[in-house]
Formats: structure tokens, sequence, C-alpha cells
């Protein structure tokens, strides 16, 4: 069969092929700017006195580059690949795609100079400064046109429940960033938040948690409902819970931010809002995580030979702990031992490396194969051996955090009978000291297999060569 218009009957898989490969090297970078700042945490020195290496502007480094690089880049490509398949149609705009990946590109490279050199809004993961949150409100302006644009002149009437889920990440994301970076420029680099005290606080955490809720999750569960089941090739397991699923989550999460900020000047009544609404939190959570887990229905066997599958189910069981654990951490009196202690860092790991992570690396080995016109990796032994490295090292990884920081709250809380501390800071330091070196290795253990996924994506794509997939054609005339 001929088409007359060819270019309007083949997916534009130029763009997924760019953030594919890029995901895996942004992995690299920012795992190993996390396993450096790591080592500084246990040996201080290593920051050789040289400002630019210092934990305080490299650790700023290793946030942006795990969230907005590596995880962005594979919602990204993700978004862009599920959903020409899902509403079988091209991308609304080639050369807006283009922008979209070169201009986030340009964001992150911006990041990587930037934030070294000691340029920052202080605000947790917001921490670019004004001229490159306007670059990103471009690209990001952009990248909805695309997707949505996309979806608009689908050829498939309904619209599948993985593109409800990026699309909410891609409207949350652009409201949260342009709400939380208004500011006065007062130079260039430069800039003061147009709020002030607590309701500065507020705004903040606001758009903390929410980027935990639509970034790092929403977009996240895009991922899931598609390549489970295309990885497992069976159905989503309750199609009907997955959209009570959606719904669910996306009101909740708005609400929770201020658990962040228990115990703080915020009026008492926010922060009890902010803890019942993350109680709450805990039943979409799992809803979604069984019906992710619950696909495999009729074939959990294929989890003993397809490490691929494995990558992706065990990230759920990492977002069903974490997810747990959030809401527990959320109740005022256990705040009180796990804040400014460890305990959060394990958990902000489990759900980055177990959920984010497994969810991201998963999802890219059933891709970059199947974009370079290959069967499988290169390598499918590296596959293996990769899953058991990760999830090796996340498990050392957040036992450690979890072991320092019950030990450091119940350190900071203990009194003698006369009132005074049991303990100095420093002691709880020193005594936090073994489980830094431990969090070292099972970090070092996560890079490991990503060095290992860049090596067999090198090999993969070297050995293929570009596919042009063309859409079917009863669809494509339909
Ligand atoms: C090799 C892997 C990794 C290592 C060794 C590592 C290490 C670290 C370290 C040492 C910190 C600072 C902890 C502190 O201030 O006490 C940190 C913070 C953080 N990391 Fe990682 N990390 C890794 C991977 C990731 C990934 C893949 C993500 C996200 C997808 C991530 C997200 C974060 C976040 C959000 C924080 C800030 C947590 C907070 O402020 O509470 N990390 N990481
Ligand atoms: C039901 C879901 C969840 C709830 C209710 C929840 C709740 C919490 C709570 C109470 C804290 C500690 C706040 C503090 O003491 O400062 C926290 C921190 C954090 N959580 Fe979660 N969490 C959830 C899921 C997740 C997931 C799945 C991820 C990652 C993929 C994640 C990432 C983070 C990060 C990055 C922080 C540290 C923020 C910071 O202080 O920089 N959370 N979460």
């Amino acid at each position: 069969m001929t088409f007359a218009n060819t270019r309007a009957t083949t997916y534009n898989d130029t763009v997924v092929r760019q953030f594919a490969i890029m995901t895996v090297v942004w992995g690299v970078v920012g795992m190993l700017i996390g396993v450096i700042i790591a080592a500084q945490l246990a040996w201080p020195a290593l920051n050789m006195d040289v400002p630019w290496l210092g934990y305080g502007r490299l650790r700023n480094l290793h946030t942006n580059a795990v969230i907005f690089a590596f995880g962005c880049c594979g919602l990204m490509g993700t978004s862009f690949y599920v959903v020409q398949r899902t509403c079988q149609v091209r991308l609304f705009s080639d050369k807006l795609a283009a922008f979209v990946f070169w201009g986030w590109q340009a964001v992150l490279v911006s990041a990587v100079i930037s934030l070294p050199m000691g340029y920052t809004q202080s605000r947790e993961y917001a921490e670019l400064e004004w001229p490159i949150d306007i670059l990103i409100t471009l690209v990001w302006v952009a990248y909805a046109f695309v997707f949505f644009g996309t979806v608009g002149t689908r050829k498939v009437k309904h619209i599948y429940v993985a593109n409800w889920f990026y699309g909410a990440f891609i409207i949350a994301i652009a409201m949260l960033h342009l709400v939380n970076n208004a500011a006065i420029p007062v130079g260039f680099m430069k800039s003061y938040s147009a709020y002030a005290g607590v309701q500065d606080a507020m705004v903040q955490w606001w758009y903390g948690h929410n980027a935990v809720g639509f970034l790092l999750t929403a977009g996240f569960l895009g991922m899931m409902y598609y390549f489970i089941p295309k990885q497992a090739e069976r159905p989503v397991y309750s199609y009907r819970l997955s959209i009570v699923h959606f719904w669910a989550l996306i009101f909740t999460y708005m609400w929770a931010g201020p658990h962040h900020l228990h115990y703080t000047a915020l009026p008492d009544w926010t922060q009890s809002v902010g803890m019942v609404f993350s109680l709450i939190l805990l039943a979409p959570s799992w809803g979604g995580m069984i019906n992710g887990i619950m696909t495999l229905s009729g074939a959990w066997h294929k989890l003993r030979d397809d490490p691929i599958l494995r990558f992706l189910i065990v990230s759920l069981s990492f977002y069903g702990m974490s997810t747990f654990e959030g809401p527990m951490m959320a109740i005022k009196t256990v705040n009180a031992l796990s804040h400014y202690t460890d305990w959060t860092i394990g958990h902000v790991h489990s759900g980055a490396l177990g959920w984010v992570g497994l969810i991201t690396i998963g999802s890219m080995y059933y891709l970059i194969p199947r974009l370079f016109g290959q069967k499988q990796m290169y390598s499918m032994k590296a596959v293996e051996v990769h899953f058991w490295t990760a999830t090796i090292g996340i498990v050392i990884y957040i036992a450690a955090m979890w072991i320092a920081g019950v030990m450091q709250g119940l350190m900071w809380r203990a009194v003698n009978p006369d009132g005074t501390l049991t303990y100095t800071f420093v002691e709880s330091v020193k005594a936090t000291f073994p489980f830094y070196v431990l969090r070292l290795a099972g970090g070092l253990l996560y890079l490991t297999g990503m060095v290992i996924m860049l090596w067999n994506t090198y090999k993969t794509v070297s050995a293929g060569r570009s596919v042009t997939v063309t859409i079917p054609a009863a669809v494509a005339h339909a």
C-alpha cells in the first residue's frame, strides 16, 4: 500500500532516540555526582577546598541532574513514544519536538555550569536562576504543544490512561514552575522571591511536594501503564481502577505539601491538613501499585527469566514501600523523630533509586533495542547483572540511611535526668560515619549498574540502525 504523504504515516522516533540515549548518559552523570557527595559526607576534605567542588554546590547539581536530566529525559522520550503509539499518529510538530530536545539539553548544560559556580535561588529543586527559568518555560510550552497537539490529532477515539498521567505531569509542572519561580530579578543571575516569610515556605513546599507527586510519581506512572503491559504482554489488570487511581492521586497530592513544614511557623491547622491528606494518599498510591503488579496475573513465571520485567515490577515494590513510609513520616509525632535526619534521605532514595530509577531503566531496556532495529539489548547477561547490582545497591543505601536516621533522631532527643542533653551533636556525627561509608558502597554499586547500561546501550546502538516505523495502514486511513 502506498501513501500520498509518507511523512504523515511514520512515527517521529528521532526525538525519542535522542532522549533515550541522553537518559542513560545523564543517569551516569547525576549518579556519579551523587557518589561524590556521598563520599564528601564521609570525608569532607574531598572538596579539596575548591569552591565549585564544595558539597553545597554539588548537592544541588546532583538533585538537578537526576531529577531534571535523567528523570525528565526519560519522561519526555517515553511520553513522545507512548503518545504516538496510543494515538496512532505522528507527533504534532517535528520542529517543536526538536526544539524540546535541544532546548532541554541547553537548560541542563546551563545547570551544570551555573550551579557549581554558586548561582542559586536557594529553593530546593528550583535552584536555577531566572534566565534559565525563562528558557525552561519556553521549552515546557513547546513540550505541552507537541504532546497535547498529538493527543488532539489522534486517530483513535479513546485516550489511553498513560497519556492522562503524562498530561497531568506536564500541566502540573508548568503551573508549579510558574508560581514557585515568581521572582524579582535584580541583576543577571540574581533574583529575589516574590513571596516572604511563611508564605514563601508554603509556596516552596507546595512546589516541592508536587514535584514529587507529579514529576517523580505521575509521570512515571504513565511509563508504568504503558511499559508493564507491553513487556508482560498482558492488558492492565483493571482499567477501571487505573481511572480511579488517576483522579484520586492528582486530587490528593495537591494538599499534602505542608507535611514538609511540621512544627514551623505555618498555622497548625495547615500542618494537620497536610498530614491528613498524606495519610489518605496511601490509598491511591497502593491502588496504582497493585494495579501494576497484578497486570502480571497469569504471567508470574516471566519474572524468572525476564530481567526487564523484573526491573519494572521491583520498581513498583519500592514505590509501594516509599508510599507507605511517606504517610507514616507525615504523622506529626513520627516527623518529630524523622525530620532533619537521614531517615528522610533513606525515604527519598527508596523512591528515587527504587521507583524512579528502576522503572526508567526497565523502560529504556524495552525501548532502546526497538528504536535501533534490534531484537534485544546487545548483552542480556549485562542487563541481568545490572538488575542485581542496582537492587543490592538500593537495599544497602536505604538500610544504612534508615538505621542512621533513627539513631540520629533518638540521640538528639535523649536527655539526662537533670534535663541536659545526653549526646553532643558531634557525637551523633561520629556515630553516623560507618553508615555514610555503607551508603557510599550502595551508591557505588548502583552507579556501576548504570555504567554497565551505558556500555550496553553503546553496543546496541552501534550494532543497530535508526528504524522508521510506519503507522498501521487501517488506522492511518481511519
Ligand atoms: C548512585 C546513586 C545516588 C547516590 C550515591 C546519591 C547520593 C545522594 C546524597 C549523598 C545526597 C545528599 C544527602 C544529604 O544531604 O544528606 C542525595 C540527595 C538527594 N538525591 Fe541522591 N543519590 C543517588 C541517586 C539519586 C537518584 C537516581 C535520584 C532521583 C531520581 C536522587 C534524588 C535525590 C534527592 C531528591 C536528594 C535530596 C534529598 C533531600 O533534600 O531530602 N538521587 N543523594
Ligand atoms: C504517599 C506518598 C508519599 C508521602 C505521603 C510522602 C511523605 C513525605 C514526608 C512526610 C517527607 C518528610 C518531610 C520532612 O520531614 O521534611 C518526605 C520527604 C521526601 N519525599 Fe516523600 N512521600 C511520599 C512518596 C514519595 C515518593 C514516591 C518519592 C520519590 C519518588 C518521594 C520523595 C521525597 C523527597 C525527595 C523528599 C525530601 C524532600 C526534601 O526535604 O528535600 N516521596 N515525603
